[in-house]
């Protein structure tokens, strides 16, 4: 048994070891010590993972010597199997997200000044380079902004009152999500909003599974909210055939994170031009890293926007943390820049 009675991180000896021949239970308890949580984006700084930690110095070469270990005095091959895999594990999550297993991630969203809704996600394991199955810092700052976007920016909320929200047209504003992911973006808006706007949340079609997962894990929420929230695919790639007719078109369009291959600026660009509402009151809000690898991008979707006539009525930049870059505890601070774009005929 590890003892629990003081706050102190543990040294890998203080864990039990093979020679000493310690039973399953006790390994199992020191690896489950050794899981590598996900960190949280908090702006204020990650936060510390909860309970009992082990310093990283030997970690590694302990959980190399479970997993080459014959582990031959424990009493059965199931209790062997649960040790290999529980250390094998703990030594995938030291490899970084991409090793990681699948998980769920609660987020807390901020509604006004005194209230908060959580949203709960789920990751599926990384395989291969699905981006959308894990949620990135951008969206959650940008999650984070919306109760004060919509504050500032009134073309996001045309209603007059809750209960009858209306755009100018008369009709119900329509929002979509490019690139969604795992959805947190639209989901909190879809949950801020409720029934004043329906949203419309979009990826690949490898993604949309999980999107659409996330929308019913979070059912309770929406429900409470009367949040209108559909899933499907959209590749930015393919321009719609027939273009969308005026009222197929949406008077937001939101995305979190998109811009990351050398096509991407095109396409996204296009997309918004085949997707948003001609409707003056229209507006694009997007939020990115500002990762100096894509600035080339950055600088092409901004000329794109420009050239479909669209101009930034607000912006600003702000810090999150990435959450996985260290196993260790070290946090990477990511700036992030935010855009809320309309017409230029009307600004
Ligand atoms: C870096 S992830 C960001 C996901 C999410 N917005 C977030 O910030 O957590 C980029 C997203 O864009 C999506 N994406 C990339 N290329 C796309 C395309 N051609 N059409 C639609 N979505 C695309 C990916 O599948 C992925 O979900």
């Amino acid at each position: 048994m590890i003892s629990a009675d003081d706050d102190e991180p543990l040294h890998v000896f203080d864990l039990p070891q093979l020679y000493t021949k310690p039973c399953a239970a006790d390994i199992l308890e020191a690896l489950e010590l050794l899981r590598v949580q996900p960190r949280s984006f908090g702006s204020d700084g990650p936060d510390a993972v909860k309970g009992r930690t082990v310093q990283s110095v030997g970690v590694t070469k302990y959980l190399t010597s479970i997993v080459s270990s014959a582990l031959s005095w424990l009493e059965s091959d199931d209790l062997r199997e649960a040790v290999w895999d529980a250390a094998s594990a703990r030594l995938s999550e030291r490899s970084g997200r991409t090793a990681m297993g699948a998980m769920s991630r609660v987020f807390t969203i901020p509604m006004s000044s005194s209230e908060d809704f959580t949203l709960t996600l789920h990751e599926p394991a990384l395989t291969s380079d699905n981006l959308g199955m894990k949620t990135w810092v951008s969206s959650y700052l940008l999650s984070r902004r919306l109760h004060s976007l919509f504050e500032t920016t009134p073309e996001l909320v045309p209603a007059t009152s809750p209960s009858v929200s209306r755009n100018k047209a008369g009709k119900t504003l329509r929002a979509l999500e490019l690139g969604a992911g795992t959805g947190l973006v639209g989901l909190s808006f879809a949950a801020l909003r409720g029934s004043a706007a329906s949203i419309h949340l979009t990826d690949l079609p490898a993604i949309v599974p999980n999107l659409s997962h996330n929308v019913s894990l979070n059912s309770e929420l929406l429900s409470k909210t009367d949040a209108i929230v559909s899933t499907g695919v959209l590749d930015w790639s393919v321009a719609p055939e027939p273009l969308p007719a005026a009222d197929e078109r949406y008077d937001i369009i939101l995305a979190a994170d998109p811009l990351y291959s050398p096509e991407h600026p095109k396409w996204l660009a296009q997309t918004v031009g085949h997707w948003l509402s001609q409707n003056l009151d229209a507006r694009v809000v997007v939020e990115m890293p500002l990762r100096d690898a894509y600035s080339p991008q950055r600088l092409e979707f901004r000329q794109l926007m420009g050239t479909l006539g669209l101009a930034i009525v607000d912006e600003g930049e702000e810090v999150g943390y990435d959450d996985w870059e260290s196993a260790d505890g070290g946090s990477l601070e990511v700036k992030c820049w935010w855009s809320v774009w309309g017409w230029s005929e009307k600004i």
